[in-house]
């Protein structure tokens, strides 16, 4: 995992940006995974900033959705795609792919998300954030190298992280649905964002310990072409 250490968000968000452009202008670039949450917000608005309307060909594949929102929903993962992400970037709702945890069967909305990833080409760059207990996706401590989208139980301590995004704390909902770790390791290459002093724990473990469950975000050093960017306060645990 190759690493570049940033002195804030604000430039990660520039470097980020400049990566995923490098690869579009590049031919590299027509399906990016991309990640929600507060992390990222910098990455798409450099993108959309600096891109001046010449990603809108690109598709966009979700990592994960809360499992119990309408789709619509103010704190929907396919509210932030589309807010965050697609709009601004002049994506049509066609070329956008969230898990449907509306569904009533989950197991086959997880399968239809896999198999369309698949139809499309797979994921050519993926965003990822990570969680302060090291979770990438909703892929919780436990989560296995080989698991693929699938159905599962969030996290006490991701439901209070979370809480920002919604009116009250048990709104958050308690299930999403997620790609697996094995279904973001097949992607070509991966960008990875921390940012803040609540990730450095997590950013640590995840590039120096040896791999486990335990921190899912230490199966990406299984990947050959991860690339971290971390502001400094994310990056204060790591080693010399
Ligand atoms: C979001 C996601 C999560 C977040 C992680 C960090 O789609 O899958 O893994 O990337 O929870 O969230 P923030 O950036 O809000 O700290």
């Amino acid at each position: 995992m190759q690493i570049e250490v940033v002195a804030d968000k604000a430039a990660l968000g520039e470097v980020a940006a400049e990566r995923i452009l490098q690869a579009y202008d590049a031919g590299a670039l027509q399906v990016l995974g991309v990640a929600t949450g507060g992390t990222p917000i910098s990455t798409y608005r450099e993108l959309a900033r600096r891109s001046d309307g010449r990603l809108h060909d690109i598709r966009l594949a979700a990592l994960d959705e809360y499992v119990g929102l309408p789709a619509d929903h103010p704190g929907s993962y396919t509210t932030f795609v589309r807010e965050q992400i697609a709009e601004p970037l002049g994506i049509p709702h066609g070329q956008v792919g969230v898990p449907r945890a509306e569904a009533d069967d989950l197991a086959a909305a997880a399968a239809n998300f896999e198999r369309q990833l698949q139809e499309n080409g797979g994921v050519d760059l993926q965003i990822l954030g990570i969680g302060a207990n090291g979770h990438i996706g909703f892929n919780e401590p436990g989560s296995q190298v080989d698991s693929r989208t699938r159905a599962v139980t969030l996290a006490d301590r991701t439901r209070r992280d979370n809480a920002r995004f919604f009116d009250s704390p048990e709104d958050v909902p308690h299930e999403a649905l997620t790609q697996g770790i094995g279904t973001i390791l097949e992607a070509r290459s991966i960008l990875l964002l921390a940012s803040g002093a609540r990730k450095a724990e997590a950013l640590a473990r995840a590039m120096e310990q040896t791999p486990t469950a335990e921190c899912p975000a230490s199966w990406l050093q299984l990947h050959p072409a991860v690339f971290v960017v971390a502001d400094e306060a994310a990056a204060a645990s790591l080693s010399p």
